[in-house]
Formats: structure tokens, sequence, C-alpha cells
């Protein structure tokens, strides 16, 4: 496991970038080990020297879960998957959307605490900003969870994600590996994201001795704002008139920007001609997979993510110890963190994660494919020996083809 420590960005004109932008997230942010478990029951204080206030087992918990976005797909699985949670295990649930705007955030979460909150789930627009909202939940004794993206600064209680580091690492392995000599372009998420800044760290892990060799010529690395595709359109055409075509890799951190650079290379004629990497196995990113207009995706499971910041917002309010396997640092604390494992998928591995999992229909995905090429699925009535070999089988070759591709 690797400990907490600060980065530098490799790259100067990073760095600057990263300067220039107001309330942005720093990039010093790493991914480590060690075991956490956060003070708690009974009105300890808890971590960060606040008060916290606990319930009896019993009685009933009340979350306030504050999202950024509903935007992409994935968050509409978030907010289903939360409330399913809490719904199971007998908690209340309160959701408010920002929709990217950082003072409705804080005033939702303002509302959440005057409501009596027992707990806050946060999944924040901007990972600096929103150390206020810790601040201001603790005084009240209420801890605070940081969903899916890291609340930086703050003595935020527990940070649930998935290995973010390690997606950037996967997005750029698979484009190495299918282009280890040619022209990049970066197209990063939110500079107010934290989650982008480890992405690109995680990109150049694998991508800067390819660049150091002369290898890789990085054309363009730059930011979308709030993730958006039209701000990767933009990007990527402005690298293909720069380079007069000559692009052979997009990396881009989700499948919203995926999408916006894919625009751009139909555009350009250059269909086909380019590894895109994306991130979410959103649908229309899995369809354009099996269309092959985008070359991968990192499919991120939502439901154990849901259920361990529901799980351990009832621990938290309960004063009970958790287990966080994680560290993180957020620039104040070395956080207890869980981090789920991300998996890499393309083309050749659809069967065996998104549709096996049932994450989409095998008729959705392939919807944009002529049927006679949709991969053939067993005919063997479910729970035969001959559909339990075939499936045994088919996890088999799965397995031994994601091995050796997406290593
Ligand atoms: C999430 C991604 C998402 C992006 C844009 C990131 O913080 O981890 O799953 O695509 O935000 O909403």
């Amino acid at each position: 496991m690797r400990r907490a420590k600060t980065w530098l960005p490799a790259l100067p004109a990073l760095a600057l970038a990263v300067l220039s932008l107001g309330a942005c997230v720093s990039p010093e942010q790493s991914q480590g080990g060690g075991n956490a478990n956060a003070n708690g029951g009974g009105g300890a204080t808890a971590g960060g020297g606040y008060q916290r206030k606990t319930k009896k087992r019993g009685e009933t918990v009340r979350i306030g879960f504050s999202m950024d976005t509903l935007k992409e797909e994935r968050w509409q699985r978030d907010k289903q998957l939360v409330e399913a949670r809490a719904r199971e295990v007998g908690a209340d649930i309160n959701v408010q959307v920002a929709n990217s705007d950082d003072a409705t955030q804080t005033k939702q979460c303002d509302n959440l605490l005057s409501l009596g909150m027992d707990v806050l789930i946060v999944a924040p627009h901007n990972g600096e900003i929103a150390a206020s909202i810790v601040e201001a939940a603790h005084r009240q004794g209420v801890p605070v969870i940081s969903y899916d993206r890291l609340i930086r600064n703050s003595d935020v209680d527990l940070y649930v994600s998935h290995q973010v580091e390690r997606m950037g690492e996967m997005q750029a392995r698979y484009a190495l590996e299918r282009v280890p000599k040619g022209n990049y372009v970066l197209v990063g998420g939110a500079p107010t994201d934290n989650n982008a800044m480890l992405m690109r760290k995680g990109q150049m892990n694998i991508l800067k001795p390819a660049v150091d060799r002369g290898d890789v010529k990085i054309i363009s690395d730059q930011y979308a704002k709030d993730w958006r595709a039209d701000e990767a359109l933009r990007i990527t055409e402005d690298a293909i008139t720069k380079t007069n075509g000559n692009i052979q890799a997009v990396v881009a951190s989700n499948d919203g920007t995926a999408g916006g650079s894919i625009s751009a290379i139909e555009a350009a004629k250059l269909t086909g001609k380019v590894v895109v990497t994306g991130q979410d196995a959103q649908l229309d990113a899995v369809q354009r997979i099996a269309a092959g207009t985008q070359s991968m995706t990192i499919y991120k499971p939502i439901k154990p993510l849901a259920d361990s910041a529901v799980d351990n917002a009832l621990k938290l309010a309960y004063g009970e110890q958790l287990s966080a396997p994680d560290r993180i640092a957020n620039g104040k604390i070395d956080v207890p963190s869980i981090l789920h494992e991300p998996t890499a998928v393309d083309k050749n591995n659809l069967m065996q994660t998104v549709v096996r999992d049932g994450y989409h229909k095998l008729e959705d995905v392939y919807k944009d494919v002529p049927r006679d090429q949709w991969p053939k699925v067993s005919s063997a009535p479910k729970g035969s020996a001959g559909s339990t070999f075939a499936a045994a089988l088919a996890l088999l070759i799965g397995g031994l083809g994601l091995a050796l591709k997406l290593r």
C-alpha cells in the first residue's frame, strides 16, 4: 500500500493551469493504506476535536444526502441506491441536488442541518469550498461522509469512493498498449473536483516515461469545466486543428467528456482511428464501445458505494467504530477511506461485466450493432447443467481475456 504523500504536478503547464483556477482543488493527493477507526460513541470527541452527537441503536437515523448533480447517469443511480439502502436499514433520507452551484450546495446543507439530520453524506461540487459544510456540520455535532469526491482541507469523518488514481492509470495503460507511440490529447474533468486531479495523476504515472522517451507527445492537457462534454469537444477540436488531424489517442477522464471528444473526432472523419477512453460505463458509452467509436470505459458498480455510505452513516450516528482500510490525504488530515475496485471495460468484456451484472441490458448495449453481430448467448435454460457450464466457461474465457488485455 502506498503512503499518503504530497504530489507535485509533473508538468509546469499543469501547475500553472491549476494555480490560475480560483477555488480549485489542488492535486496534492495520494492513496494509501492503514486501519482507520473513527472515534465515536455517546457524544465522544471525534477526529477533528468536535463533540459528536450520537444516538442509541434502535433510534431512527436521519441522513441528509447532498449531491452536486444528477447530470451524468451514474448520479441518478447513486440517488436511487442510497435512498433504497436507507429504506432497507430503516433510516430517513433527505436528498438535495445543487446543480453544480456551490452557494446552493452550502445552503442546502445548512438547511439539512437545521432540519436535524444526524449525518450528512456529501458529494461536493467543489472539494475546497465544501470544507465549510464540514465545519458547519461539526459545529452541530454532525459527522460528514465525503461521497465519491474528496472534501479537502477539512476534518471530514470518512471518504467512500473508488480507487480513483488507479482508474487514471487504467485509462492511460489501455491507451498506451494500443498506441505506444503517437500524439495524445488529455481531457481532464472539472478542476474543482479532486477526482479530476487524481485521475490526471494516475494517467501521468503511466504516460510520463513514454513522454520522456519521446514516444508520446501530449498535444493538449486541459480540464473540462464541470466535466462538460462541450468543453471536451472544444479541447479535442483544437488539438485536431493544431495537428492537422494527427492525433492517435484521447485520454478522456469520463464518458461524458469522451462523448464530446468523439463528436469532434467524427466531425474530422477520424472515427475508429483514435483510441478514446472513458469512465462510468454509462449507457451511451457502452453503446459506443459496442459500435466501435469509443475504446473503453471504467465500470464502477454504484451499489457497493451507496451501501457503504449509508451503512457507515449509521455507524457514525450510533458512535460505532468504522472499518476504513484506506487513507487519503486531503491537505489537512489523512481521511479514513473505503475505496472500491474499478474494472476496465472494452468490447471484449462488456458481456462479463456490465451485462452480466445487469448494469445494462444486452439489447440496450448492442442496439446500434446489427443483430447478427451480437455476442452469442447460451440458449440453455437458466439453471440447467448446460447453462451453468456455459456461464462458467464464459466467465473463465472472459477472465483470461481480461487478464491479458486489460492488465
Ligand atoms: C465522478 C465520475 C463522474 C464525474 C462527473 C466524478 O467525480 O467520479 O463518476 O463522471 O464526477 O460527474
